[in-house]
């Protein structure tokens, strides 16, 4: 299988690291681009239409985005049960990967607005309704965090595999944001789970 990535995405991350965890990873060629929103790389855009990454191309040629369907397909290729088959826990995991997919497009626009938009251009206002979603996220985070179970153990989640990028993703590219100060329950739960083998392995560059 074919990962078209960038070692920066988040999204790119939480399939990387869903792969690791289900063993699927040695199969994984990664295809790594130098993208931006504005210069889709060329050879994404002839698979993809939305030019998105991560995009996974199957053994069988299919194409498939975004990161929730890859997660999807790769546990049900793996047989592994980081995404529960059906009722209500399957729900709630993939609500909870909506919930750090939700916090991590906030973050990634405010991303784009301060470092890729000219400085002229920036709206400060646009910049304040993103991080009023990454704080409403946090707060769910943080409410539901327990649920996830012990961190320490082998067993992981869709749900905590998704957390984990996101607060990933905040110490990546908002070093500034307090999020531990704010979120103490978070941040007793990611000093632990930042240290899975499959975390280290991912950690963001670029
Ligand atoms: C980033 O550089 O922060 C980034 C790169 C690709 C996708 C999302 C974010």
């Amino acid at each position: 299988m074919k990962l078209f990535a960038a070692l920066a995405s988040p999204f790119v991350r939480k399939v990387r690291i869903f792969a690791m965890e289900c063993g699927l990873d040695d199969r994984i060629d990664l295809h790594v681009l130098a993208t931006a929103p504005h210069q889709p790389d060329p050879a994404l855009a002839a698979v993809n239409p939305v030019k998105k990454i991560p995009t996974l191309v199957t053994d069988d040629g299919a194409v498939l985005y975004d990161s929730g369907v890859i997660t999807d397909y790769l546990n049900a290729e793996s047989g592994c049960r980081l995404v529960p088959a059906d009722g209500p826990a399957r729900w709630t995991a993939k609500r909870q990967e909506a919930l750090a997919d939700g916090l991590l497009d906030a973050a990634v626009l405010c991303r784009y607005e301060t470092f890729v938009r000219p400085e002229e251009k920036q709206w400060d206002g646009w910049i304040a309704a993103q991080t009023g979603k990454i704080d409403g996220a946090l707060d769910a985070m943080a409410a539901e965090v327990s649920d996830l179970g012990d961190p320490a153990t082998a067993e992981t989640s869709l749900g905590a595999i998704g957390f984990g990028c996101a607060l990933g993703y905040l110490d990546f590219r908002s070093p500034d944001k307090d999020w531990r100060g704010g979120w103490p329950a978070l941040a007793d739960w990611y000093a632990t789970y930042a240290q899975r083998p499959a975390m280290q392995a991912t950690v963001p560059s670029g």
